[in-house]
């Protein structure tokens, strides 16, 4: 007979301990220790699982003997979250998306559940958080035009059309291109639905509301929230639909809810930028079947989400004059080229300890400039409290951005600015040394699109990549420098 016995897990981490405890010894976190009945599994374990082989589906098969999967990709009618997805959602995965409260979630995935309820696939929107009637006054401020895609933009019409010509309590759709909804948070409920709906594609908004009956645990535990994602996902497998599960984040931007919730699914989707900018991005930081590089880029308007064509002409919007502090950089994300402005201030710190703070970059990488530009750019810091950010709420991950940060907080420091129209890229080494970074064509291109005349670049020595300072190149002045101190130079 098995026995059970207890064991408690942490909501934050997903670690187990033996006995309760006020902090978790693991991750720190206070308060997140919850109790869980587990059976053990006794002798049975160490017994050896017989298993048979037969000619028509053998354990074991050779690489190139396995018929690839046709997986195909169902666009999601909008771009930029196709963008992020590799290309379209694919048929039977799982992708989580999180955020902060407000950002955008459910109007993204709403958007996206009509669009592709109107390119035809059944789509069922379970909504674990609102009532029907607030799913509804949301749909109705969205319009078709937040849609991009073309064939979708003739069927959306119709579709939308048809839904605000009646109103009043839920009724059965009667057409496949309207997006079937549902407010219920019980798994076995959602799970009846499931399998009598079969839908092609279900969005799950949020998956910490989701609960098990016989689970005593509240919703959004760590035994919950384990349960009901891995239930959802096998489904999403067993039936072949695509699954979007949307995943609230914790005070430290991380999705909330054990580790265990981003190994499960396929794809994980985070939303960035802050939700008082008009301009939202989301950044895939998982896709078992794309890239990890690429963002997507929206603008949310009174009539929900809408994609942006060209990004660099929004965040550079207000950049036009020399300024000391501030810097125009080309950054790459993924397949995109954007522009952005980095700005940086100095000033006296008052207390003795000078303070650091960093927006859209990462604080640690911003450490490392200052203290490169200390010994490297004949500049004093540890008397100043500087502050660095990224205009627009954009993040930049990529060492790229060092130069342009680094001659940010030197401007700002002793009053100079760039010449006019000047974009800049590189990134810096720890001995002041400037090193060649990717893409540098496409960087370069997007800067004499936008209008940029002047590129400080750094110089390739001994690999002839890049032409000798002051040299053109596509009408763009080119100004490579070896060194940061090279660099500091153009700065008048
Ligand atoms: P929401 O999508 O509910 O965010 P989340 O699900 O991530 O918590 O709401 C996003 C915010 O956007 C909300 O504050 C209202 C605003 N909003 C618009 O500006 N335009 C719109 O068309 C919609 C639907 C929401
Ligand atoms: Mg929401």
């Amino acid at each position: 007979m098995s026995k059970t016995h207890v064991r408690f897990v942490c909501s934050h981490c997903g670690a187990f301990q033996s006995k309760w405890m006020g902090k978790c010894p693991d991750c720190g976190e206070w308060n997140s220790l919850s109790e869980q009945v587990v059976r053990d599994v006794g002798e049975d374990r160490h017994r050896p699982l017989v298993v048979r082989d037969d000619d028509e589906s053998p354990l074991v098969v050779p690489v190139g003997d396995i018929q690839p999967d046709a997986s195909s990709r169902w666009p999601s009618g909008l771009p930029e979250f196709d963008r992020v997805l590799g290309g379209g959602i694919v048929p039977g995965s799982a992708v989580l998306i999180g955020g902060d409260p407000g950002i955008g979630k459910s109007t993204l995935l709403l958007q996206a559940g009509q669009a592709m309820a109107a390119l035809g696939h059944k789509t069922l929107y379970i909504t674990s958080e609102e009532s029907l009637g607030q799913v509804r006054l949301r749909s109705d401020r969205l319009t078709a035009g937040a849609t991009e895609h073309e064939t979708l933009r003739e069927i959306g019409t119709t579709a939308s059309g048809k839904s605000r010509s009646r109103s009043g309590s839920p009724r059965k759709a009667e057409s496949p291109t309207e997006l079937l909804v549902s407010a219920q948070a019980n798994l076995d409920i959602i799970s009846n639905i499931l399998s009598k709906e079969r839908p092609d594609v279900v969005v799950i908004d949020s998956v910490q509301m989701v609960y098990r009956p016989d689970v005593a645990a509240a919703p959004g535990s760590a035994a919950q929230l384990r349960d009901a994602a891995a239930r959802l996902i096998w489904l999403a497998k067993q039936m072949g639909f695509a699954l979007i599960l949307v995943g609230h984040v914790t005070k430290d931007g991380a999705i909330a809810g054990p580790k265990i919730l981003e190994h499960l699914v396929d794809c994980v989707i985070y939303f960035e930028g802050d939700r008082y900018h008009a301009h939202r991005l989301i950044r895939g930081v998982k896709n078992r079947f794309g890239s990890t590089d690429e963002i997507g880029i929206f603008e949310m308007t009174s009539s929900g989400l809408i994609g942006v064509d060209d990004p660099s002409r929004m965040f550079l919007a207000t950049q036009r004059q020399a300024r000391p502090g501030s810097v125009v950089l080309s950054a790459c994300e993924g397949t995109r080229t954007l522009l952005v402005e980095v700005q940086a201030l100095t000033s006296q710190s008052v207390f003795g300890s000078a303070k650091r703070k960093a927006t859209g970059v990462d604080a640690n990488r911003v450490s490392m400039i200052l203290a490169v530009l200390e010994k490297h750019g004949d500049v004093v810091l540890g008397d100043q409290d500087v502050f660095v950010n990224i205009v627009g709420g954009v993040r930049v991950n990529e060492p790229a951005a060092d130069l342009a940060v680094a001659l940010a907080v030197h401007g700002a420091l002793t009053g100079r600015s760039l010449p006019e129209s000047t974009v800049v890229c590189g990134e810096l080494g720890l001995g002041g040394e400037l090193r060649s970074v990717s893409h540098q064509r496409q960087r370069m291109a997007e800067a004499q699109r936008i209008g940029f005349r002047t590129m400080i670049i750094p110089s390739a020595t001994g690999r002839g990549k890049t032409p000798p300072t002051g040299a053109t190149r596509e009408n763009m002045n080119l100004l490579t420098c070896e060194t940061l101190a090279h660099a500091i130079r153009h700065l008048s």
